[in-house]
């Protein structure tokens, strides 16, 4: 692939929201690299959305410890494509990386005690090749450890330089209160929150972007296109290309179900009378509380880094269009 000069207008039309109430903002679509990254995947494919990702100022990438296949490869083809493409660009881009899933073996290799979670990052940074990382997440919390040890764990990783921000994932409302309590104590804020949000998917609802709100914290919604089911992907079957095709696919076979796609044919009407795509509608729809800082959006193809981008164009629901959503869902 040719050498890397990215778009001159990329700051022209995405759009970025504070994150909280802090001093740093997000694009409103963000590409995490959980699938389609890793050591199994197609490298020049990979580069390839990334750089027509940040073409479109989609400045944030989200990665952790453990995504792949193999653990720890998404972060190592990051790296490689940092050094070929963006490594210039720094400064213009927020990284993140996460600890709390199965990474090494024996007492110390996953959920959140100190030592795992310092040892972890150190190894992220080693594989990105990077110094430090945009924020630092817990990605789970661990009914085990004291969450004061974790939270210090996140405070001594800005302290020490290595993260600029951090991050809690997966938290109920209840421990997200107490964590975000525990880290304004200790003097390091919490940035955001990462949860899974979807019209599949709306736990978050019930409480969490609540306590978010009043707390002054961010929020990203992880899975907003439910891995693909809230797309046109899976109207007429499940096609070969897919994740729920492919065997390290975390999307089962399984959970396309019938009501699902049923469902997904329902909004995809609703879609199109607005004038969008199924994906553009889902991307929209997590992005309509005004706590919601960014859609964390994953892709196995530039196509739908594009598809993706084209929502912007639609953001606002009309209450009858929220309503005939509603009907779908609640169904
Ligand atoms: N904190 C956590 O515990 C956690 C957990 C999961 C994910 N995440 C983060 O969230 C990110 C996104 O998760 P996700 O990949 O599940 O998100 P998603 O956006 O719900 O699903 C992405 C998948 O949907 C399909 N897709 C995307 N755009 C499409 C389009 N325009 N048309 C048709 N199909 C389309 C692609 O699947 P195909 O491969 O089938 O084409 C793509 O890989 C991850 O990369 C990661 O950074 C965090």
């Amino acid at each position: 692939m040719k050498t890397y000069t990215p778009s001159s207008t990329r700051y022209a039309s995405m759009r970025y929201n504070r994150c909280g109430r802090s001093g740093l903002k997000l694009p409103a679509i963000s590409l995490g690299l959980w699938h389609n990254f890793g050591g199994v995947d197609d490298f020049e494919n990979a580069r390839a959305m990334i750089r027509r990702a940040f073409d479109f100022g989609i400045t944030h990438f989200d990665l952790a410890n453990n995504y792949g296949p193999p653990p720890g490869s998404a972060e190592e083809n990051f790296g490689r494509i940092l050094k070929q493409d963006l490594q210039p660009y720094r400064d213009e881009l927020i990284i993140s990386t996460k600890a709390g899933y199965l990474m090494w073996p024996g007492p110390y290799g996953e959920w959140g005690s100190r030592k795992y979670l310092l040892a972890s990052l150190d190894q992220s940074l080693r594989r990105m090749g990077l110094a430090y990382v945009d924020i630092f997440y817990s990605h789970r919390p661990d009914p085990e450890t004291p969450l004061e040890e974790t939270m210090m764990a996140l405070d001594s990783a800005v302290r020490s330089g290595k993260a600029l921000y951090v991050g809690i994932s997966n938290y109920s409302a209840e421990d997200t209160k107490q964590a975000v309590d525990i880290l304004r104590r200790l003097g390091t804020p919490c940035l955001i929150h990462q949860p899974k949000y979807s019209m599949f998917e709306r736990w978050i609802e019930e409480r969490l972007l609540h306590v978010l709100w009043e707390e002054g914290v961010g929020c990203i919604a992880f899975s907003p296109l439910a891995q693909g089911l809230l797309t046109d992907k899976y109207l007429n079957g499940i096609p070969e290309d897919s994740r729920a095709s492919k065997p390290h696919g975390f999307l089962k076979r399984e959970q396309v179900t019938h009501e699902r796609i049923e469902k997904a044919k329902r909004l995809n009407e609703i879609a199109q009378r607005r004038g969008q795509t199924l994906a553009q509608m889902a991307i929209a729809w997590v992005l309509r509380h005004p706590t919601m800082t960014s859609a964390l959006i994953g892709a196995s193809k530039v196509r739908q880094i594009e598809d993706a981008v084209g929502a912007l164009n639609n953001l606002s629901f009309a209450q009858d269009e929220l309503n005939a959503i509603e009907e779908i869902l609640v169904r």
